[in-house]
């Protein structure tokens, strides 16, 4: 029969792999909770209208990244989370969260986007996401990039550079984006099928393309910032200003639009330059439109989200070992009634906070205990028929030299402990 595989873009995380994202996630929400933010928890599923209306409908993701499908039980168009933001400002209106004051947030878990699978690019793929729900900045602002650098700092990732942009107001981009397409219709000839098929929809994102004819055309465009009013430009100016006061280091990219469409002022992307093509782990900005373009009170809002592939990667590469956690005993048991001591052994062990393997399966001594050391515990618990009459265990030191021991059932745990 043929065997069934993962769904491609989809990944299994083995246990060994697995220790280094459990490493990751205690870091980041250790650093969340210094930071004061509380974690929000929305379903994997959404109806599509909500990422329809939030992320725009000229964009990659909604016009052809979405798992979207009609439910027919409930007769409701339904897709699976393409990204967290939206759901986030959907239940804030939903369940009044702003009410009584603004609110730090953030939440984790698997995002999904149909895109063509590559090293760092995955159709399931897996975010942490920070929101600053009802602050006007630019103050989160800098908060949410100095808490960034930080983290990099804590994850030892030395090598990540962070690109800043602002794009203004609706109306101001609506000014820049006719003097954008009056531009990219000069040069029509030299603009791929996309580009051109985003001068109606959407011809900001055509600044980021990857084309490097079309990026001949974009760098002799005009640059937006020429387009921000007073309002956007003292938003940016004192960004930039407490980034400075805060030591960190930015290149201003003019051209950095980001691929969703609720975005306004500033917007931020952290590069690696050690990933390839994807070398993106963290981006974000403010979208003080999106609570009323929700059906909510206007509320100025901004954040931003990793990819954890795409970090974990970073700290895979750079030689990261997760931390290590063996057992502390592997009880070996052989003999009438030496199973029933053994678990009632193992249970009071763990009682104890004390991390106990019990052999499974059975075999004799000499395989448990092959199966004791490979299983990486620093002690093997040896129950036979001998130490079942004395109520006692025999402890063998798997990783260093000492003598083993016989010592009452109840003696064992201060004996591991002590090691
Ligand atoms: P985004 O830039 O679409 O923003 O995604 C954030 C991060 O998720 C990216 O920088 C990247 O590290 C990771 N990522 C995105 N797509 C993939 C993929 N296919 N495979 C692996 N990793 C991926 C957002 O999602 C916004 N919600 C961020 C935000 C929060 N803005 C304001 N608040």
């Amino acid at each position: 029969m043929q065997t069934l595989q993962a769904v491609r873009g989809m990944n299994d995380v083995l246990p060994d792999e697995a220790e280094l994202w459990l490493d990751f996630e205690a870091t980041v929400q250790d650093w969340l909770a210094r930071y004061g933010y509380r974690n929000l928890r929305t379903p994997l599923v959404e109806h599509t209208a909500l990422f329809r209306r939030a992320i725009g409908e000229a964009t990659d993701i909604v016009e052809k990244e979405m798992y979207s499908w009609r439910d027919e039980l409930n007769d409701e168009d339904l897709t699976l989370r393409p990204e967290g933001t939206a759901s986030c400002v959907r239940a804030a209106i939903e369940h009044s969260l702003v009410y009584d004051g603004p609110k730090r947030v953030w939440y984790a878990g698997p995002m999904y986007r149909h895109e063509r699978p590559q090293k760092g690019r995955y159709r399931q793929f897996h975010q942490y996401g920070v929101e600053a729900l009802g602050y006007p900045g630019p103050d989160v602002d800098a908060e949410h990039i100095v808490m960034c650098a930080a983290l990099w700092r804590e994850l030892g990732l030395a090598n990540l550079r962070l690109e800043l942009n602002s794009i203004g107001s609706p109306e101001e981009r609506a000014r820049y984006r006719a003097e954008l397409v009056k531009h990219l219709e000069k040069h029509h000839d030299r603009l791929d099928a996309d580009a051109k098929r985003r001068l109606q929809t959407n011809p900001l994102r055509t600044l980021d393309s990857k084309n490097p004819m079309v990026q001949e055309v974009v760098a002799s465009a005009p640059s937006l910032l020429l387009y921000l009013g007073e309002a956007s430009l003292a938003h940016f100016d004192a960004l930039k200003r407490l980034l400075a006061a805060a030591g960190i280091e930015y290149r201003i990219n003019p051209k950095l639009v980001r691929g969703l469409d609720y975005y306004n002022l500033t917007v931020f992307e952290w590069i690696s330059p050690d990933l390839g093509a994807q070398g993106t782990v963290c981006g974000g900005g403010r979208y003080d439109g999106l609570f009323a373009q929700l059906g909510g009170k206007p509320t100025p809002a901004t954040g931003f989200a990793m990819g954890n592939e795409r970090l974990i990667a970073l700290l895979r590469d750079s030689g990261r070992k997760p931390s290590s956690r063996p057992p502390h005993g592997y009880v070996i048991h052989q003999g009438e009634g030496t199973l029933e001591f053994a678990l009632k052994l193992a249970e009071e062990l763990r009682a104890q906070n004390l991390r106990i393997v019990l052999h499974a399966g059975g075999g004799g001594m000499k395989s448990q205990m092959k199966k004791a050391d490979g299983s990486g515990a620093l002690y093997a618990l040896i129950v036979g028929e001998d130490e079942l009459k004395a109520g006692e265990v025999s402890v063998k030191p798997l990783r260093s030299g000492g003598p083993q021991l016989r010592l009452a059932h109840d003696a064992v745990a201060n004996a591991l402990k002590g090691s």
